[in-house]
């Protein structure tokens, strides 16, 4: 295991000093964006507006026949576009593949001053982040990177979930994880045909004796792996996501699925269709009433120390240290969406 001090050195001569903190930036949504379809990279400055992230995406979903024009599509978009606030990222390809040695070497090359996260697919253990963490400092030092491309790593093999400690803490490059559901069911052997989301099936049965009616209460097929996932991440001081939700027609499934994850530490998800970006936006801002109590709890306790009633509720350190996480949130939120600073009456 590396030691300390030389986890933060620089991996080439001539790249950027490795972060010690994040940046701090509002990721509520992470929208995907197939580069080689000129129909929606057009459109891509009004996107600007709605999405904090824009991503994109070279690996799965992408035909085979299309990855050198979704590469290529991708650089001129980058090149083309003032991203300003809005974060831009791309999914290359999985290690293994035909693509992804030319999907890093080529985007760095052209637009690695304006890249902010690589997102990796089908990461196995820290090997494929050191392997990446290296070529990246490389990259950077001969093409003269002035920040360091930080690693998002998918969590979508089972090898990955039993590894996610390793992965979180492979390198200060580590930016976050996100859950990939519908490679990780195939990886698990799991008996589904769906992109995220529940399964009717995955349920649990209320007592009952033969012939009885018993009731059905469906369960969360991800919620193992999402609370692996937080702590694991949450340890390492990166941030997890939800991925995808792949059927655009159950607003309220994608609902629920996103705010699962909000609850249980997620900082966003993907969004794959316009739909889901408004869900994501919703539910990942912190909801209006949860802030007003926060401030109220921070109010009491302006110290942080200490017990107080509040409506009959016991508020201690803990507890203000949960209305921080909120109020944070919120100020971040409120910082670049004027409407949400009057709701939260900042
Ligand atoms: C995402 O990549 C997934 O496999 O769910
Ligand atoms: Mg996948």
């Amino acid at each position: 295991m590396k030691l300390p001090r030389p986890f933060y050195q620089p991996l080439a001569i001539g790249a950027p000093a490795p972060l010690r903190e994040l940046p701090v930036k509002l990721e509520r949504m992470i929208h995907f964006v197939p580069p080689h379809v000129e129909k929606v990279t057009a459109k891509v400055p009004e996107l600007l507006r709605q999405v904090d992230v824009v991503l994109g995406n070279l690996e799965d979903a992408i035909p085979a026949d299309a990855k050198e024009a979704a590469r290529k599509g991708f650089i001129a978009m980058a090149k083309a576009v003032d991203f300003g606030d809005t974060g831009l990222w791309t999914r290359i390809n999985a290690l293994n593949s035909p693509w992804a040695l030319d999907d890093i070497t080529e985007i760095v090359a052209a637009i690695g001053n304006k890249l902010d996260v690589i997102m990796l697919p089908k990461v196995e253990g820290a090997w494929d982040v050191h392997y990446l963490d290296q070529l990246l400092a490389q990259l950077e030092a001969r093409h003269a990177i002035k920040r360091p491309i930080l690693i998002h790593a998918i969590l979508e093999t089972a090898q990955g979930v039993n590894n996610v400690e390793a992965i979180t803490t492979a390198s200060p490059r580590m930016h976050g994880m996100s859950l990939g559901p519908a490679d990780l069911a195939a990886s698990r052997g799991m008996k589904t045909t769906r992109v995220g989301g529940g399964h009717p099936d995955y349920v649990v049965l209320s007592d009952g004796k033969p012939g009885d009616t018993r009731q059905k209460f469906q369960q969360d097929l991800w919620h193992y792996t999402t609370a692996k996932m937080v702590d694991a991440c949450m340890a390492a001081g990166i941030k997890p996501f939800y991925g995808p939700f792949g059927d655009f027609s159950d607003l309220e499934g994608c609902e629920a699925q996103f705010r699962n994850a909000f609850l249980m530490g997620c900082a966003g998800a993907w969004s794959l269709h316009p739909t889901q970006i408004v869900i994501a936006k919703r539910v990942f801002s912190p909801d209006p009433a949860e802030v007003a109590m926060a401030k109220k709890i921070i109010a009491a306790m302006p110290d942080g120390s200490g017990a107080v009633m509040i409506d009959g509720k016991m508020q201690d350190d803990a507890t203000w240290k949960q209305a921080k996480v909120v109020v944070d949130l919120a100020r971040l939120v409120a910082a670049k969406d004027p409407e949400m600073a009057a709701t939260y009456g900042f």
